[in-house]
């Protein structure tokens, strides 16, 4: 019986079926466990600050194995570090198994940074030229990555609505804030966060020019 339950699960896993890879995690004891997280993470894991990740709706495969690199040194962050520390499988499998079960919020469209020596009434005009420029570059790159110097689409392993894949544990980006999208990119890229297997997304990020990350991480936050 066990063995049948379990060749099932493992068969159900394969297909879009939310509930079986969280069976481990119990997502009410992770609530209560994730009220240490919210000052940061925000209710129910859309946080406030755009620097701190959302965590909502992420993929409790991925959640789990970020938390474990955390843990063991092979991701650094000064805050999360010591944080994920004090977890053990447990915490980590419950409070990835309540964040993957919440909804992410949206974004508004990013505002460009209005250049100082711009003339006021111009700038306006330009920067909302420049977003729509970015974001059509930004979905450009996103679906089908740049030729010429070899990006790989993200569409590949992203998926075509940001959905990541939870059997693989590539994360869901939908909506995330675009600047921990900007971070997180220029940190693959210099080689900062180092613990993505194979260093695929070093391998992608480090031939990526900062305005194709910063136009990819806007088109992603409004993905919905
Ligand atoms: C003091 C603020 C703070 C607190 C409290 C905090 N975090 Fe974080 N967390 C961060 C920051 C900042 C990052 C982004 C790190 C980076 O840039 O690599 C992060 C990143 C993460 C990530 C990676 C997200 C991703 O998309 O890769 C996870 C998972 C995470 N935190 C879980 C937790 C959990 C679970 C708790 C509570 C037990 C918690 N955090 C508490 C600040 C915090
Ligand atoms: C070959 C598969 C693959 C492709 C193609 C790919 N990614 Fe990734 N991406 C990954 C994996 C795997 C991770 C998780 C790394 C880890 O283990 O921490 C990741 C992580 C990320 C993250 C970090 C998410 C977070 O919450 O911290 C961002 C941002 C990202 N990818 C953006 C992109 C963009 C933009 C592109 C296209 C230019 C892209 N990826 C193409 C596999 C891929």
């Amino acid at each position: 019986m066990k063995n049948k339950l379990l060749a099932l699960s493992i068969a159900l896993s394969f297909m879009s079926q939310p509930v079986i890879l969280h069976a481990e995690g119990n997502s009410k004891a992770g609530k209560e466990k994730a009220t240490a997280c919210a000052g940061c993470h925000g209710e129910n894991g859309n946080s406030a600050v755009t620097n701190f990740p959302k965590l909502a709706q992420q993929h409790a495969s991925y959640l789990i194995k970020t938390l474990n690199a955390f843990k063991s040194g092979e991701r650094n962050n000064p805050m999360m570090s010591p944080i994920a520390m004090g977890l053990s499988d447990k915490d980590m499998a419950d409070i990835a198994a309540y964040y993957a079960e919440q909804k992410i919020s949206t974004n508004s469209l990013p505002v460009l940074q209005k250049d100082e020596d711009d003339d006021e009434d111009d700038s306006e005009a330009s920067a909302s030229e420049d977003i729509k420029e970015l974001l059509a570059l930004g979905s450009d790159l996103y679906r089908n990555g740049v030729l010429a110097s070899e990006v790989s689409a993200c569409i590949a392993c992203h998926g075509p609505f940001g959905e990541g894949n939870r059997p693989a544990a590539f994360p869901t980006l939908k909506s995330q804030h675009a600047d921990y999208l900007i971070k997180t990119l220029i940190d693959f890229k210099s080689g900062e966060r180092s613990n993505n297997s194979e260093n695929m997304m070093h391998m992608i990020a480090k031939k990526m020019t900062e305005r194709e990350i910063k136009a990819v991480s806007y088109h992603i936050s409004v993905m919905k």
